[in-house]
């Protein structure tokens, strides 16, 4: 098996396993722990020192991961950072769950982010997120994943519904989850899930996810089709660089947030103080002051990684005359002139110095200038450490659909790209 495969099918089972966003962050966690990464905790004091490989997290979705340099503080030249995000659009599970209309039940949901929604309908569906429950007077934590095919949003017969349907939230899109008077209620089944009695469960955080697996496609095996590429496909590849690299004179740090698809405003997105946080800890960590911390920043650079768009088959004109990326061309860098990408000449620059020794593939994406494109985490964390950044992705089709499709070799391309990035 070549290298480009296995890392295909690597990422593959780590979507498969991530079907929401505490999910992603426990299992980037495991991905670390089997290389020696020490958890640290923001509620205890931190002990670190050179040559150290931490992580912490923050609300059990977003993940940071650094390894620091067998190095004088000194000779520390500053920080190499990576960031993803963690979640992916989808319905979230209200409280009071259950609607009665005739003989059916169905749970009640909101949307999360901005899915495709007509993609989400007629295929199995379950949920997954995490369980607040009480153990001896303490709320604790637990990951769910309802692991069987449980629910759809059955559509609207075309005899019914006309020619172009439109769906409302909030009558079309509620899944069905069984008939009325059954035995299970849904917290029965998220309790039972979980592992805790019914009367403990105290609340939840959970999603619908569709329980397809990802495969590979194509006459030639030459794409992917999976939920969750935009990001998963980015944390997946930045994370596992990380974990297989050693730092040479850089603090290595790979960011992975959830929250991007909801603008990152929490207190565990992009746009918090949890960036910041960490680099204020090392720097205290290593005893040095705060002009040895500004010095470092700016001698950084930040790679911030979300998916692109690939020229569409059936839509070329969608896409900007020039700058046109397709699957398996390799790392998608982005420019805006309006700066949702924070891509400027030097960090573009030192991106492609990057690609050229990584040997990868490199190729450009701009919006058409007519069309407004989507944004991402770059310009939103460098409001919170005002580091060089670039924004780059891996190409892909249907953004933000139930199911995305992506080029195979693309991830293993990132992946070089990472190490050659953190072990520079
Ligand atoms: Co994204």
């Amino acid at each position: 098996m070549e290298n480009w495969e296995r890392r295909g099918e690597e990422l593959l089972e780590f979507i498969d396993k991530s079907p929401s966003a505490f999910h992603a962050a426990a299992n980037l966690e495991e991905m670390l722990e089997k290389r020696e990464y020490r958890r640290l905790r923001e509620e205890e004091d931190w002990e670190i020192c050179p040559g150290g490989r931490y992580y912490v997290t923050r609300n059990d979705s977003s993940i940071i991961a650094f390894a620091l340099p067998e190095l004088e503080n000194a000779l520390i030249r500053g920080f190499h950072i990576a960031a993803a995000h963690s979640d992916s659009p989808s319905f979230k599970i209200k409280e009071k769950p259950e609607v009665v209309s005739e003989k059916y039940v169905r749970l009640n949901v909101e949307k999360y982010g901005g899915p495709l929604v007509q993609t989400w309908l007629d295929r199995a569906l379950s949920a997954a997120g995490r369980a607040a429950y009480l153990r001896e007077g303490n709320v604790m934590t637990k990951l769910v994943n309802i692991d069987r095919d449980l629910l759809v949003i059955p559509n609207l017969a075309i005899h019914m519904a006309g020619k172009e349907q439109e769906y409302n939230i909030q009558t079309d899109l509620l899944p069905l989850y069984g008939e009325e008077g059954g035995k299970n209620a849904f917290q029965d089944c998220v309790a039972e899930a979980a592992g805790i009695e019914k009367e403990a469960l105290l609340a939840w955080d959970l999603f619908l996810y569709v329980r397809e697996k990802g495969k590979r496609i194509g006459g030639n095996g030459e794409y992917i089709l999976s939920p969750r590429l935009d990001d998963l496909q980015c944390a997946f590849a930045a994370m596992t660089a990380m974990a297989e690299s050693d730092p040479a004179s850089y603090i290595n740090l790979c960011a992975v947030f959830d929250n991007e698809e909801v603008g990152s405003g929490t207190r565990q997105g992009a746009d918090s103080t949890f960036l910041e946080d960490v680099l204020v800890r090392i720097r205290e960590g290593l005893g040095q002051t705060d002009a040895w911390l500004r010095q470092r920043i700016a001698g950084s650079l930040l790679i911030s990684a979300d998916n692109a768009h690939g020229v569409h088959p059936a839509h070329p004109e969608k896409s900007d005359p020039a700058n046109r990326p397709c699957l398996n061309g390799g790392i998608v860098l982005k420019y805006h002139g309006g700066q949702k990408y924070t891509t400027d000449a030097v960090t573009a620059a030192q991106l492609k110095l990057l690609c050229g020794r990584a040997q990868v593939p490199l190729q450009t994406y701009t919006n058409r200038s007519d069309m407004a494109g989507g944004s991402t985490l770059g310009n939103i964390s460098v409001r919170h450490v005002s580091v060089p950044s670039v924004d780059i992705g891996l190409p892909q089709l249907a953004m933000h659909s139930a199911v995305e499709t992506a080029g195979a070799k693309d991830t293993d391309y990132a992946v070089r790209l990472f190490r050659v990035f953190y072990e520079g």
